[in-house]
């Protein structure tokens, strides 16, 4: 069985507060740490394979190494704990059970890339969340894990909690930076990338929370054990959020590569009584959906992108035969619509057709041309927009047109639902 490594602590009492975490040997890593130099931790997050749990699942180590050197330049950090995207809830049990964990993996990082401060961008519904961390920073300043001189050493770092106010592109990186200057969250063009024009202008390093809460236990344990976990092009520990039509729906922590059969199954105790699987949602709802015929397919970023689909933020979202997908497509594509933030014409307008012309079909009004109409607006969104928003409302709407193709015909050919006769 595997031995949680992201989780160990959360089932402790006050797991949240520094003398739990000093009991499971918190801010060891960060000693370890201060006595490596930054161009080492760079190298050695670079061998541990690490890919940044956000979504994307690029380098963390390579993302660290594209800070420049220069020591006269300010640099930050920014933690990304807007946890926005649908399903997913692992940040937050991190951040609310084990802050610790979060920070000293963000004192470890500002110090590989020579930030002398850094943000935590956290989802404004996060209040327990926001609290909790704010309590932390102040126990971790009185030991001096934070603050000046840290621990005797030249190191220097302050963090700061930046609430954000309920709006999904907060958790676009670039939209966040803007958020944090306190500007509207609108994505930035790219390049310039971040590394270099970041937060005020400055190189920035932007990483999701378990990303970050990965980085002390490779500190501790070294590169190639994190190596050794799951496959090696993808490797560590793995926070999966299921949820939908599972018995046992929660938060499970796996090794990256774990079947889906065997998350859905095994551990989120398979489909509600009376209900068969026929549809799942690996990654959040941007990613496309998967049918029976893939659950052999190993959740890690490579498999899944070879199946078309992505791992995203982890999130595993279970539909069961009771389920409309014209109507699951709907609700997915109203939800993009709104969070749309209108900065680019292909993502606004595009969405806002989509959205006018699923709603039809789904009513029992859709008209003949219309899957064509459907393409089409995805075709005009895809590979247009600003950020990746518009894409990921294109690839879950195909995911279930490419899936589903037959429910999309039944309802606009019969005016009513082919699951449960609707109009
Ligand atoms: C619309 C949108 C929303 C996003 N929301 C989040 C989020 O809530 N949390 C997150 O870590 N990354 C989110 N991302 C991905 C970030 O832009 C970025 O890639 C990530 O924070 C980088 O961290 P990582 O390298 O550790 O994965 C989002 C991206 C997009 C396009
Ligand atoms: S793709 Fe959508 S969310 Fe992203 S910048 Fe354009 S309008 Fe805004």
């Amino acid at each position: 069985m595997f031995e949680p490594v992201l989780l160990k602590n959360i089932n402790m009492p006050d797991s949240y507060k520094l003398t739990s975490y000093m009991s499971s040997g918190g801010y060891q890593a960060l000693k370890k740490a201060l006595e490596m130099t930054p161009d080492s931790l760079i190298q050695m997050v670079k061998d541990s394979g690490l890919r940044g749990r956000g979504g994307a699942g690029f380098s963390t180590g390579l993302k660290w190494s594209f800070i420049p050197k220069d020591p006269t330049l300010q640099k930050y950090l920014c933690c990304n704990a807007d946890e926005g995207e649908p399903g997913t809830f692992k940040d937050r049990a991190i951040i609310e059970y084990d802050p610790h964990q979060l920070i000293e993996g963000m004192v470890i990082a500002s110090y590989a890339i020579g930030a002398d401060t850094s943000y935590i961008y956290i989802r404004g519904e996060f209040s327990l969340g926001a609290d909790r961390l704010e309590d932390a920073i102040k126990e971790a300043y009185q030991k001096n894990y934070l603050g000046k001189n840290i621990l005797g050493t030249k190191f220097s770092h302050d963090i700061y909690v930046h609430r954000g106010a309920g709006a999904y592109i907060c958790g676009e990186e670039t939209a966040l930076l803007e958020s944090i200057e306190g500007r509207r969250a609108l994505p930035r063009i790219k390049p310039p990338f971040p590394a270099h024009v970041g937060l005020f202008g400055k190189p920035t390093v932007i990483n999701n929370v378990e990303t970050l809460a990965c980085i002390p236990h490779i500190v501790n344990r070294g590169a190639a054990w994190f190596a050794s976990i799951g496959p090696a092009k993808s490797p560590g520990p793995k926070l999966f959020g299921i949820s939908g039509s599972v018995n046992k729906p929660g938060l499970y922590e796996l090794p990256m590569g774990t079947p889906l059969r065997e998350i859905i199954f095994t551990h989120a105790g398979g489909i509600r009584p009376g209900k068969k699987l026929k549809a799942v949602i690996p990654g959040g709802v941007s990613a496309p959906m998967l049918t029976e015929k893939d659950l052999d397919t190993p959740m890690d970023f490579d498999s899944l992108a070879a199946k078309g689909t992505m791992l995203g933020s982890g999130a595993v979202v279970v539909i069961d035969d009771s389920m409309c997908i014209v109507k699951a497509a709907l609700i997915t594509h109203e939800f993009f619509h709104h969070e749309s933030c209108g900065k680019c014409t292909p993502c606004r307008e595009g969405l806002d057709w989509i959205v006018k012309v699923m709603r039809r079909i789904e009513h029992g009004q859709g008209k003949e041309g219309d899957m064509e109409l459907l393409k089409k607006l995805c075709v005009d969104i895809f590979g247009r927009t600003f950020c990746p928003l518009g894409d990921g409302a294109v690839m879950a709407l195909r995911g279930a047109f490419n899936n589903f193709t037959e429910e999309f015909e039944y309802h606009i050919k019969n005016k009513r639902c082919m699951v449960n006769g609707n109009r």
